[in-house]
């Protein structure tokens, strides 16, 4: 089998739950050097892991010179991501960044530059389309949109009422229920964070484009540029994707929810451990496992065995340590993606014009907030050109 020599810098506490796990659970990646500025957080991660065996730095010079590694994935804060794209470009080397790839337009057209110049590839970790709930209603939405499926008890609309345009639109709603408390202060520092627009509903951003497949238009945005905020973006074919962003709620309740109506169908996305459909006779619910389950006791699956999980862990919680729980949300399948389209030559999954549409929507989102206007999304902004 062919493997992949992967560098991680950055070993935070995402590295911790999702890079370092993913990587060593994949048979095609071979963790060859870590870095991170802090020598603490190396001697943690490295013995969490028990990589005592693997190079580590805390220079991150050091991994793109060494001649064994193929692949860098990024997890440091993202202020630093366009220097380490310029040294991937400069060695040779495939990089995985994490969201945002980049902060404003002028860096990511710098890194459009670096990754066309230097043939490396880049991949951005937009990483929701990628678990398995999401891809299932994608799959599902799409063949709503060509093979139609309604409940027989629908009502069947007069002979005189012709089929309007705005039917063929993809509404929808994602609601992000946020917990301040979690926060740490670099979220909100203008330079190394950039504030929960950039640094989050990136990510919802991607999402909507992805699951509407029709070119954004316009968007509207409300709320702080920061933390609390709403977005609307209108799509070229009628559709509306409307981000509501709360950093007021409680992890009491799961964080993210989605909700899609198309074609006469209604599809529910329980944060990634549940998908639902109404409108084609029977609901159809499927249920899919947490990538984390600490919990391990064998209670029902879905939304209603999260949640009751949830009820357990919390109370396991006031005597010590909280169990962890966690939703399968694409991370181990993005990666796997990216190792593959490295290995057999073919496109990165989620590539560098996608991650510069996530930062130029997010932009225009917080121009949105800051003028009061709605603001159009330009065309060639989308398809930029690098010659
Ligand atoms: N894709 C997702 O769903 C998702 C979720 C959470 C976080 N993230 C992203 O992951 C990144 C890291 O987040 P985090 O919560 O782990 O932050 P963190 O602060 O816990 O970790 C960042 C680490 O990077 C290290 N670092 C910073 N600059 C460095 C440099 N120049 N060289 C080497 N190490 C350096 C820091 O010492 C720190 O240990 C952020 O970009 C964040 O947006 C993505």
């Amino acid at each position: 089998m062919k493997r992949i020599v992967v560098g991680i810098i950055g070993c935070g506490e995402f590295a911790e739950f999702q890079h370092f796990p993913n990587c060593l659970s994949n048979p095609q990646v071979e963790l060859g050097a870590i870095c991170d500025l802090s020598q603490e957080r190396l001697e943690y991660i490295s013995g969490k892991f028990n990589l005592s065996g693997v190079f580590q730095t805390t220079d991150y010079n050091e991994i793109f010179t060494r001649p064994d590694i193929n692949l860098v994935i990024v997890a440091t804060n993202h202020s630093v991501h366009l220097e380490l794209v310029e040294q991937a470009a400069k060695h040779g080397k495939h990089i995985l960044i994490e969201k945002p790839m980049a902060m404003t337009k002028q860096e990511s057209r710098r890194i459009l530059r670096l990754v066309k110049d230097s043939g490396i590839k880049l991949c951005v970790d937009y990483n929701r389309p990628m678990s398995p709930s999401m891809q299932e209603l994608k799959r599902e939405l799409d063949r709503q949109r060509t093979s139609p499926v309604v409940s027989p008890w629908r009502t069947t609309r007069g002979d005189n009422f012709p089929k309007l345009y705005e039917e063929n639109a993809t509404n929808l709603v994602i609601t992000i229920n946020d917990e301040i408390e979690s926060y740490r202060t670099v979220h909100l520092d203008p330079q190394r964070g950039g504030g929960q627009i950039i640094g989050e509903s990136c990510h919802f951003l991607d999402l909507a484009c992805w699951l509407i497949g029709s070119r954004p238009v316009r968007i509207y945005a409300t709320g702080s540029t920061r933390l609390n905020h709403g977005i609307l973006l209108d799509f070229a074919d009628g559709s509306i994707a409307n981000i509501l962003f709360s950093v007021c709620g409680t992890f009491d309740y799961p964080k993210e929810r989605y909700e899609l109506t198309a074609g006469g169908n209604l599809f529910l996305n329980e944060f990634f451990v549940e998908t639902e459909i109404y409108g084609r006779g029977e609901p159809s619910i499927c249920t899919y496992p947490l990538q984390y389950d600490e919990v391990e006791q064998d209670i029902g699956s879905g939304f209603a065995g999260y949640m009751e999980k949830r009820a357990l862990a919390q109370k396991q919680a006031e005597n010590g340590k909280m169990p962890l729980l966690m939703p399968d949300k694409g991370h181990r399948q993005l990666l796997s993606a990216f190792v593959e389209a490295i290995l057999e030559d073919k496109p990165s999954p989620v590539d560098e014009f996608r991650g510069a549409r996530a930062t130029y929507l997010s932009r225009l989102a917080i121009k949105s907030i800051r003028t009061g206007l709605p603001l159009p999304v330009q065309q060639e902004e989308l398809e930029l050109f690098i010659n």
